[in-house]
């Protein structure tokens, strides 16, 4: 792709960002559909200067990643609806000036979802109540479907539900639960901890979908255990390249190539060993 004065720039905001994936997705979209953008990491300390820039400059698009989602919506003009309700912004557009706030981690998790079931009605277990399990609670509720918050501390596993209005189980009397989705939030399983489970195996039966946010390993534990009892799986690839397809939608109007993204992404993954 050529770039010139007429090449629209695109950026994710995070600390650390040097890792992110997001610049090798993006960009193969970007050259996959002829769309002339670039797309780069920016290290950020400070996220009110860093939104003032993006009107400076006149940046048409950006990821926000940690520790910057919830402090990044005060210096936004709008906020869509969800974005609001979760409480979270993970992409910014830039209408000419006028900033609006998204949260496309609960799209991603639900397009995902709905790929392999029908949500309405479902019992699903969120596992997990930080950020990304409030996210995707909400998009899941929205759904239609009746969440079950599942957590280590009591505390913030209650607190999560109650906003959610949804029911909670803590972790420890998990034989409790009874759900047709399970989605694992937490980072348990994480590379280098690729063994650990972020809970007992049992609960898995066939005919449940379990779907994990961890992408390193692509394969994880909680997956490999579901899928030996018999459930159906979906990896965190899926939603986290679903999540960017939705920014890419939200930033050009084009439809997004998410098999490109998807590779595009697990070359990257590969090219680092894996993690
Ligand atoms: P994020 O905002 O990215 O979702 P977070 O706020 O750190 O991440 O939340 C991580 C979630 O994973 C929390 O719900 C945490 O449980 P606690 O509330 O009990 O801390 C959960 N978590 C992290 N490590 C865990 C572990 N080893 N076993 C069980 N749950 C764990």
């Amino acid at each position: 792709m050529q770039i010139d004065n007429n090449t629209k720039l695109f950026g994710v905001f995070g600390n650390p960002v040097a890792h992110s994936l997001s610049p090798a997705m993006h960009n193969r979209a970007f050259a996959a559909t002829g769309y002339k953008g670039v797309y780069l990491p920016f290290h950020i300390e400070e996220i009110d200067a860093a939104v003032a820039a993006v009107k400076t400059l006149g940046i048409r698009g950006v990821s926000v990643t940690l520790p910057h989602k919830v402090t990044v919506m005060e210096g936004l003009d709008r906020l869509d609806p969800l974005a609001e309700r979760i409480g979270a912004v993970n992409t910014i557009v830039n209408a000419d000036g006028i900033l609006t706030g998204y949260n496309t981690d609960c799209y991603g998790a639900v397009s995902a979802l709905v790929q392999y079931a029908d949500i309405k009605g479902k019992d699903v277990a969120i596992i997990g109540a930080g950020g990304a399990a409030r996210a995707i609670g909400w998009g899941v509720a929205d759904a239609g479907g009746k969440v079950v918050v599942v957590n280590r501390s009591v505390e913030k596993g209650e607190q999560l539900a109650h906003d959610l209005s949804a029911a909670f189980i803590a972790l420890d009397r998990i034989d409790e639960l009874t759900a047709d989705i399970l989605v694992n939030t937490t980072p348990v399983g994480m590379h280098p901890n690729i063994g650990d489970l972020p809970v007992p195996a049992r609960v898995f039966r066939p005919g449940m979908l379990a779907m994990d946010i961890v992408y390193t390993p692509l394969k994880t534990e909680f997956l490999k255990q579901a899928q030996a009892a018999g459930s159906r799986i979906i990896d965190g690839l899926t939603m986290f390249v679903l999540q960017g397809a939705r920014q890419f939608e939200l930033w050009t109007g084009l439809d997004a190539p998410v098999d490109v993204m998807r590779d595009a992404v697990l070359e990257r993954l590969n090219y680092s060993g894996g993690h």
